[in-house]
């Protein structure tokens, strides 16, 4: 059971056939977001959970999968005799809820999903066109059951859970083995102490220059004598932020285009939903140095200047 699973995973994942349609489908969402105009960015950044902190899509999908199996269990106790004399109107509701919440949740992948590469895109889009095969079915299903076609609508139902699990399962693969939402910025807590990095004479004004600390990537961004440092490593998907650029003092991702603030490392502008992890910074007799900030998310920089001989 679980190599064939296994195996059509990873066939989704080889097949190459998907990536004309996956890429008229990305056209697709990026052409529905410019017409929004100047809220394009602002309801992408909703759709992504830039404002909780987290990704919005995972915890939405629980609302279609949690009614619409309240509404398996319903419609099993309808067709049996064993339900009250309400129950056929309660599976009727939590379809609906299920619909409701289905399209919201659609919403937010597709959104998550635009900016997902090769496999991950491909499995992706499988997992909308098995989601969205979901949500028909149970909108033909509504629509029976408000007709009094009972029996219609529960088959209709059964075969759009069957088609749920399979898209759920898909989800799983993008989260756990394509690591899609997951916060990819270092993980590391090193350096625990301050660490020589560079010359503050080398740091060019205002522009991040990318550095290793034993193995840590961080970026160092040098401003009128001051310097901040944060994770070298986008948290969306793990670009290297060395390659980015400033923007009004935010760090912007060469990959997507997050902005993110430099003091906080909280994300101005999303596709990231997770901080930057920030390093303390100081200097010493002209070099600087840098150690993992072991509050990351309090409010301020950390610079001080400090003489060689004391
Ligand atoms: S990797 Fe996507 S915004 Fe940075």
């Amino acid at each position: 059971m679980r190599s064939r699973f296994e195996r059509m995973v990873s066939a989704v994942e080889r097949a190459q056939v998907l990536d004309a349609p996956s890429y008229q489908v990305e056209h697709g969402v990026s052409l529905t977001f410019l017409l929004a105009g100047r809220y394009a960015r602002p309801l992408q950044d909703l759709l992504h959970g830039v404002w909780l902190g987290h990704p919005v899509h995972p915890f939405l999908v629980t609302v279609p999968v949690g009614a619409w199996t309240a509404a398996a269990l319903l419609d099993g106790l309808d067709a049996t005799g064993r339900g009250g004399p309400g129950t056929a109107q309660a599976a009727q509701a939590v379809v609906g809820l299920g619909v409701a919440g289905a399209v919201a949740s659609a919403a937010t992948g597709m959104t998550d999903w635009q900016h997902a590469h090769d496999e991950a895109r491909r499995v992706g889009l499988v997992h909308a066109a098995l989601n969205s095969t979901a949500l028909a079915l149970y909108s033909w299903s509504l629509a029976d059951r408000r007709r009094g076609r009972a029996v219609r609508a529960r088959v209709t139902a059964a075969v759009g859970y069957a088609v749920v699990l399979a898209g759920g399962y898909l989800g799983g693969t993008l989260s756990y083995r394509h690591r899609l939402g997951v916060d990819h910025s270092v993980g590391s807590r090193e350096p625990r102490r301050f660490t020589r990095v560079a010359d503050l004479a080398d740091l060019p004004d205002g522009e991040p220059v990318g550095v290793d600390v034993a193995g840590v990537p961080v970026v160092l961004v040098g401003t009128e004598g001051a310097v901040r440092a944060v994770s070298g490593r986008c948290p969306h998907q793990g670009a290297p932020l060395g390659e980015g650029w400033l923007h009004r003092d935010e760090l912007v991702c060469p990959w997507h285009g997050s902005r993110f603030d430099l003091d906080t490392g909280e994300p101005a502008q999303g596709p990231s939903t997770a901080p930057l992890p920030c390093y303390d910074t100081r200097i010493r007799d002209g070099r600087v140095e840098v150690r993992r900030r072991a509050h990351w998310r309090s409010a301020t920089a950390l610079t001080t200047v400090e003489e060689a001989s004391r």
